[in-house]
Parts: structure tokens; sequence; C-alpha cells
């Protein structure tokens, strides 16, 4: 047996850290947990994407009363740059979580689901994608979707 270790890379930092462009993402992403529809979990999760253009596509977690028929803020956002600016990279992400009357403290963790649409959207355009998870302690910043999923699934594994 050989044992392979991987390694992935994450900044975590603070907002003054960040851009003045990246900031304004995640007030975007931070507002947008005002539009989460949530019912079961209470966990609402706001995304915004920021394409090449220049334009900024929302997202907010949709839930369903048949629960594996809802979608997360993450893939609400990607799907939606997809469906409207189809040719166009996205080239970041930002995410935040709010439950109990208050951000997380500790920045949101994209579920698998997620990640792995994360990765197609940066494998699509050839582009990293960069991805911010806002926590009120800190932030995870990932300068590519693949950081925060390596050994992921591609369209070159379909060909076995
Ligand atoms: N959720 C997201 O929207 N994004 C994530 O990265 C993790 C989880 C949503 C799905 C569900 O509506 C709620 O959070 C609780 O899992």
């Amino acid at each position: 047996m050989r044992d392979i270790v991987i390694k992935t890379n994450v900044h975590a930092c603070q907002m003054n850290e960040l851009t003045e462009e990246e900031r304004e993402l995640v007030e975007i992403a931070k507002n947008q947990t005002n539009n989460s529809y949530c019912p079961y979990s209470k966990f609402h999760v706001g995304a915004a994407a920021k394409l090449e253009n220049g334009i900024i596509i929302k997202g907010a977690n949709q839930e369903n009363a048949a629960y594996p028929s809802g979608l997360c803020a993450e893939r609400s956002a990607l799907f939606a740059a997809g469906a409207n600016y189809p040719d166009v990279p996205v080239t970041t992400l930002a995410i935040a979580c709010f439950t109990d009357g208050h951000f997380t403290d500790e920045p949101g963790s994209p579920c698998g689901s997620c990640r792995q649409v994360m990765i197609e959207t940066e494998h699509r355009y050839g582009k990293p994608m960069k991805v911010i998870l806002y926590g009120e302690k800190e932030l995870f910043v990932f300068d590519n979707a693949s950081d925060l999923m390596p050994v992921g699934f591609f369209s070159e594994d379909l060909k076995g």
C-alpha cells in the first residue's frame, strides 16, 4: 500500500485584508442571507458570484418540504450564472451563513455537492475561481475551487 498525502491551501484573514471589490462581494453574500428560504433548517446561506464582465449573480439556499428538492446557496448562484451568462467565467464566489440571529463565527463550509459544482465551473472556463467563506471571527479564502476539493471528479474521468 502506498500512502498519498494531499495538501491544500487556504488563507485565513480578516475583512480588511480583502480588496474593496471582494469586501463588496462578501457584503452582498451576507445580505443575501435575507433571501434564504429555510423554514426547515433555519440556516440562512447567502452567495454572490462575480463574473469576469463585472456582473454579480446572487444566490440563497432554497429549501423544500420534500427535503432533497431544495438547493444550496452556492449552487443557486452558480447555476443562475451559467443559465444567464454561459460564456462568462466566474472569477469569485463569496458565501456567508446566518443562524440563531447572527452570522456564524467560523467560515461556512460548502457541502460536497457545491464543491463539485464549483470545480466544474472553474474547469469549464479554464480560469481559477476564488472562493471566499465569511465568518465573524475570520474568513477563509481559497485561490481556486480545486483547493476546496482535491481529487475531484472531472469530465475527463468519464472517459475511463
Ligand atoms: N447550505 C447551503 O446553502 N450551503 C452550504 O454550503 C451548506 C448548506 C444550506 C442547505 C440547507 O438549506 C441548509 O443550508 C442546511 O443544511
